[in-house]
């Protein structure tokens, strides 16, 4: 019979660290990417930075890596449209500097985002960026309101899931595209083609 090892009781459970999180999957996707040697952008989440995701994982999810503006050419609440990851019409998304630091922002003072602009209700385009409240919508159906600095949140209205957020990458002055958090309305898989 194998001895049974017993855990000191003064051993403390390991504590959150979002540092450690994200350096954790800098470098797992670092690995990923080198391991492929492809453009396609392998990402991996862990950790409480997903909406209500503590310990949450999304794993091996293949995007390519698009570029889709310059930080120097964005000013504050000035929306920019791009397509990703295709350019049909499930695939149309909202860049914007919100001008204040924003979970999942990137750039120099965390404050860009980008989200798909289909409502997670009923998959209406979602309306227009309101930059008093750092929202987008409300949706002209039922008027669903989504909050951009706290990762596309139903802030009100009927729709009850995040707008997917555009997970965005920079390198230098330039502002990639490599992947999205959360599901376009209408699909099963968001690389799916429609
Ligand atoms: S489709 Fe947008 S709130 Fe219903």
């Amino acid at each position: 019979m194998k001895p049974i090892t017993k855990i000191p009781l003064t051993m403390k459970p390991e504590t959150h660290d979002e540092s450690t999180c994200l350096t954790r999957r800098s470098s797992r996707r670092d690995f990923l990417l080198t391991g492929s040697g492809a453009v396609a952008a392998t990402f991996l989440m862990s950790c409480s930075a997903l909406p209500g995701a503590e310990a949450q994982e999304v794993v091996g999810v293949r995007y390519e890596r698009k570029a889709i503006a310059r930080i120097s050419e964005l000013t504050n609440d000035t929306p920019l449209d791009f397509a990703y990851p295709f350019d049909d019409l499930y695939s149309q998304n909202l860049l914007i500097k919100l001008g204040m630091r924003a979970a999942g922002g990137v750039g120099p003072a965390q404050d860009i985002v980008a989200f798909n602009t289909l409502c997670t209700h009923m998959g209406w385009p979602v309306g227009k960026y309101n930059a008093e409240h750092k929202v987008l919508g409300a949706c002209p159906l039922h008027l669903t309101t989504f909050d951009l600095r706290r990762r596309g949140m139903v802030a009100a209205g009927h729709g009850t899931q995040n707008l997917p957020q555009i997970v965005l990458e920079v390198e230098g002055d330039e502002l990639y595209a490599i992947g999205i958090i959360g599901l376009v309305f209408g699909k099963t898989d968001n690389l799916m083609r429609t």
